[in-house]
C-alpha cells in the first residue's frame, strides 16, 4: 500500500507490484476487487473501506487513508495501552461491518488484523482487502483466507484441498 495525493486529499492506493504484472491470476484478483469495492460503494455498506478511485491500465485502487494502519500493527509492533471500552468499541464496530456486508449477501473470508484497519485517532475501525468477498449464496466453497487465522476444521480441509 502506497499513500498519494488525490485531489489534494491523501489517498491509500493499493496497486499490482512491478514483478507480478504478468500473472493473469492477480491481474484477474485486482480488477475483481476493483468491482466488489464499486459494489461496497454502491450498497453503502458501512464499515468497509471506501473506494475512492480506479485505474484499471494499471491495476491500481485509490481508496481512503486509514491513517492508524491495520489493527496487526497496533497490537504486535505498536503496543498502545488498550482500554476495555476502545476494545469493545471496535468490536461493536467490526461486528456491524462484518453484519453489514452479511446483509448485503457478501462473505469476507479472510477476516484477520491485517485487514482491519485504525482512523488516525484509532476510533474508526474499517474492513479492508476485499479480494476474496463471496456471495453468501455460493454453494461450494473453495478454501479462502488465509490458514493461520482459520478455524481448525477449515483449515484442515483446506490444506487437504492443497495436497
Ligand atoms: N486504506 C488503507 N489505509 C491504510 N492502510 C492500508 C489501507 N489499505 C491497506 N492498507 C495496509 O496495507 C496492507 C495490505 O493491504 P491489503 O488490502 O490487505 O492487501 P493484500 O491483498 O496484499 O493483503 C494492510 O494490512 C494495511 O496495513
Ligand atoms: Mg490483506
Amino acid at each position: 500500500m502506497q499513500k498519494a495525493s488525490l485531489c489534494n486529499k491523501l489517498v491509500a492506493v493499493k496497486k499490482l507490484i512491478k514483478q507480478r504484472e504478468n500473472n493473469l491470476r492477480d491481474k484477474k484478483k485486482i480488477v475483481r476487487e476493483m468491482g466488489i469495492m464499486c459494489t461496497c460503494n454502491e450498497l453503502k455498506i458501512q464499515g468497509v473501506v471506501e473506494l475512492v478511485g480506479f485505474d484499471l491500465e494499471n491495476y491500481a485502487i485509490a481508496m481512503e487513508l486509514m491513517e492508524g494502519g491495520d489493527l496487526y500493527k497496533m497490537l504486535h509492533q505498536i503496543k498502545l495501552p488498550i482500554t476495555s471500552e476502545q476494545k469493545l468499541h471496535w468490536a461493536v464496530q467490526l461486528a456491524s461491518a462484518v453484519a453489514n456486508l452479511h446483509s448485503n449477501g457478501l462473505i469476507h473470508t479472510d477476516l484477520k488484523s491485517l485487514n482491519i484497519l485504525l482512523s488516525a485517532d484509532h476510533t474508526v475501525l474499517k474492513i479492508c482487502d476485499l479480494t476474496d468477498v463471496m456471495p453468501a449464496t455460493t454453494k461450494h466453497f473453495e478454501p479462502h483466507g488465509t490458514p493461520f487465522w482459520m478455524a481448525p476444521v477449515k483449515t484442515l480441509f483446506s490444506a487437504l484441498i492443497r495436497l
